[in-house]
């Protein structure tokens, strides 16, 4: 089933049963297409997300000169090894993807062509000087409108390459500084809080020199050599949908096989694990350099938990559930420290609060977080604000609600889950279009 439809209805259901695998991980594919790309070679790219947000990444790898063979599973890319000229000014537009756009305004900017960068209604209102400010500092000539798309990028003699501290933990902002860095001579140094490490890794697997520690990564520039094939695991932030439904629903159970465990990923897991959910990782191994394992979660008695800032950046894509999970849970629950929300797909905090208020839950407001106080959702029409996790989160609450859940503007889940409805509807759940 498509979701160009607007509006979604999930049936209340009490089960999640099954053994899944989910598509490939959007951060991962966003960085196997970027480097493979610029890199020098071949390679393919098995099992990568098949999504209109990596699908921009694929139409800026091509502007910028890289050969790509497209099929449902896979992608042949032939890179065009760190050459900084496409023959012509591009102008691009990237949709909803925020990480497709902050990521290639690194590779953008090293360049000796110009380009405009342009997005959807919700991705032109994202703050995009968090990213050219320090890539100015480069040597970059980039100017943003009012710190947001469009993004006007002038071509550059030579990128040069400086120490940086951010105090963001932001996985876009580094890996855009990491990929103009490429196109410099000196090895420099990032310090920043910890954030999802999935460029560095990547990197590394194309032979570039790059050592990390907690808060600091260090790169010398250096040719990028394919390593023939990369496979992409599983998205444990699409896994995470169900493994919170398994865990909400009555007698559920699901696996998912061969998914992503990057611990600055996993976050969300360890969260749950502390209210009380019955989670079981199996058979954990390395492909590509990234952790990937099996997963089972069951259905779980859940108590409120203060959620440590700590966890914060490893689970910040998967909030919205622990939100969900929070008004299933004894007591209150407590997400703070999570400003950055308000700078997603939509303003995560005001959706999750609407849609907690709509289903009958009681929060507080912060602004940087909320609190969630358990109690029993009731079947309601919600406004996903164009938002694909608000929307996924919305749908999955009629597994406790007691009534239907009518999801509206849900056209979003494709951008990082096309197949969300298939999958959730074969292991339990009742999704239709709804007029
Ligand atoms: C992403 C990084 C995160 C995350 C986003 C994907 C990435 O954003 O929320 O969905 O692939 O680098 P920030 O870097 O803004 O934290």
């Amino acid at each position: 089933m498509k979701t160009e439809s607007i509006n979604l209805l999930a049936s209340s259901q009490k089960q999640m049963n099954g053994c899944i695998e989910v598509p490939g991980d959007k951060s991962i594919s966003h960085r196997a297409i970027i480097i493979s790309s610029i890199a020098k070679g071949e390679t393919q790219i098995d099992h990568y997300l098949n999504s209109t947000d990596v699908h921009a990444s694929i139409r800026a790898c091509r502007a910028i000169g890289a050969r790509i063979e497209q099929n449902d599973d896979s992608l042949v890319i032939n890179g065009n090894d760190r050459s900084r000229s496409s023959g012509k000014d591009i102008e691009l537009n990237f949709g909803n993807s925020g990480t497709s756009m902050r990521l290639m305004m690194g590779v953008l900017s090293a360049q000796n062509f110009s380009s405009v960068l342009e997005g959807d209604s919700s991705l032109n209102q994202r703050p995009m000087n968090r990213v050219s400010q320090p890539l100015i500092k480069m040597n970059a000539d980039i100017i943003t409108t009012d710190d947001t798309p469009p993004v006007h990028i002038a071509p550059v003699k030579k990128i040069k390459n400086v120490n940086h501290s951010e105090d963001v933990a932001s996985a876009q902002i580094k890996s855009s500084i990491l990929l103009a860095g490429l196109y410099g001579d000196d090895t420099f140094t990032i310090k920043t809080p910890p954030s999802r490490d999935h460029t560095e890794i990547m990197l590394g697997e194309f032979g570039c020199k790059i050592s990390k520690d907690l808060e600091s990564i260090t790169m010398t520039p250096s040719e990028l050599l394919s390593p023939g094939q990369i496979d992409v695991p599983g998205d444990i932030s699409s896994a995470a949908f169900f493994i919170v439904g398994a865990i909400l629903s009555k007698d559920g159970q699901v696996t998912i096989n061969n998914v992503g465990l990057n611990p600055l990923r996993t976050g969300f897991i360890k969260i749950l694990i502390m209210m009380g959910a019955n989670i079981v990782i199996t058979e954990n191994r390395k492909i590509n350099g990234e952790l990937v394992g099996n997963l089972t979660a069951k259905s779980s008695k859940l108590y409120g938990v203060d959620v440590p800032k700590h966890l914060i950046a490893s689970s910040i894509d998967e909030l919205p559930l622990i939100v969900l999970a929070g008004s299933q849970a004894d007591g209150k629950t407590s997400v703070r420290n999570a400003e950055e929300l308000r700078v997603k797909e939509s303003d995560r905090i005001s959706s999750m609060i609407k849609m907690m208020q709509a289903f009958g839950i009681s929060v507080d407001e912060y602004d940087d977080g909320m609190n969630i106080y358990g109690g029993t959702i009731t079947g309601s029409t919600i406004n996903s604000f164009g938002d694909h996790r608000i929307a996924m989160t919305a749908l999955l609450a009629s597994l406790v609600s007691d009534g239907d859940v009518l999801v509206q503007d849900c056209k979003n889940i494709d951008t990082s889950f096309p197949s969300f409805i298939k999958v959730a509807n074969n292991i339990g759940m009742d999704i239709k279009e709804h007029a």
